[in-house]
């Protein structure tokens, strides 16, 4: 296998900003219990027009910016996501013709939050036999798209945003390790029940808000916070290493409480653990890809650095992998 590693980085975050004083207005909740709870202060959300395609776009601009490279020169395109534009096609069509990365491949992949690192094992195993050279991968997510605002229990949780990365072949360092898991027995804990095959959209369907997205929070944090523990283990274990060469763990971002438990329990100091959950909330396949993309721009991963993505959500589904920077 040839080595895979991580060439470019680049987001996008749409402009506008809601907080928590925001939600005050919206449902029964307060901003101290959403600080205190979840670690989010403000989110971002798409404006009525931009579709998760849109996001990506821009992301996938900067990233390719970011790494010299033309979109004429990307033969494979993966975007992972839970809110596509529509059902089929894919984002990825929508994204390869408006870069006009003409002989890309483009498809995408559903993995809720653990999604982006799902995907970059997909563009790892392409690159690494050489059936593709050059991969653009974006998580990329407009959440509010799916959110009920009547919800508390979700409302206060999720944003809109795209993290995207262009992977190649590498002389040394790049992807170490990764390593994917799911248990599709849990489905209840979190889903969006209608407008599939299952429920197709219907006046009964819309009636009963079964186009919003449904969590059972409190379930979901335990498992999070033991399987996030056990992923980071295994992909270490591995890749041969020890937490103690870890620079730094970048998680998914659900919440500052499931990340400092996961961190306490590996055994990591906090400035080892990035967070920026305050400034965006859960973005789902985006947030680990933004938060990736923001570590890097802010200087805490430099050149030689062990870094150490960690994902899990609906599915339910989890990814961890190592990169050597
Ligand atoms: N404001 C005020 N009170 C609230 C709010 C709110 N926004 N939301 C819930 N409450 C209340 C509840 O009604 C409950 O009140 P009660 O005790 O009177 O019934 C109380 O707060 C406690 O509720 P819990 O659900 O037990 O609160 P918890 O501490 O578990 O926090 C949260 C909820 C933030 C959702 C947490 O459980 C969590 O983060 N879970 C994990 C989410 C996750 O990891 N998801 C997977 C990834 S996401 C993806 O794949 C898209």
């Amino acid at each position: 296998m040839r080595k895979v590693g991580i060439v470019g980085v680049g987001e996008y975050l749409p402009q506008r900003v809601l907080t928590n004083a925001d939600l005050e207005k919206l449902v029964d909740t307060s901003d101290e219990w959403i600080t205190t709870r979840t670690g989010i202060k403000e989110r971002r959300l798409a404006s009525g027009d931009e579709a998760v395609s849109d996001l990506a776009i821009n992301a996938a601009k900067e990233a390719l910016a970011n790494a010299h490279l033309n979109p004429e020169e990307l033969d494979l395109i993966i975007i992972a996501t839970i809110t596509p534009d529509m059902q089929f096609p894919s984002v990825a069509s929508i994204v390869q013709n408006a870069l006009s990365a003409k002989t890309a491949v483009a498809f995408d992949i559903s993995a809720a939050c653990a999604g982006f690192v799902y995907a970059l094992s997909i563009a790892q195993q392409f690159i690494g036999l050489g059936t593709y050279k050059i991969a653009l991968v974006v998580g990329a997510e407009k959440l509010s798209s799916v959110t009920d605002w009547q919800d508390r229990n979700t409302c206060v949780l999720f944003g809109d945003g795209a993290g995207a990365c262009i992977l190649k072949e590498v002389k040394s360092g790049g992807i170490i390790s990764t390593y994917l898991g799911c248990d599709g027995s849990k489905l209840e804990l979190l889903n969006l029940p209608a407008g599939g095959s299952r429920l197709p959209a219907s006046h009964e369907t819309v009636n009963a808000r079964q186009h919003f997205l449904k969590m059972q929070g409190n379930e979901l944090f335990k498992i999070a916070v033991k399987t996030m523990t056990d992923a980071a283990e295994k992909v270490l274990k591995q890749a041969g290493l020890k937490f103690s060469d870890v620079d730094l763990i970048i998680p998914h971002q659900a919440n500052s409480r499931i990340i400092m438990a996961v961190g306490k329990r590996l055994g990591l100091s906090e400035d080892k653990i990035f967070l920026n959950i305050e400034k965006y909330g859960n973005m789902s396949s985006a947030s680990t890809a933004t938060a990736l993309v923001e570590a890097v721009k802010e200087g805490r991963v430099k050149k030689g650095d062990i870094v150490l993505l960690d994902s899990f959500g609906a599915g339910l589904v989890w990814g961890a992998c190592v990169i050597k920077w």
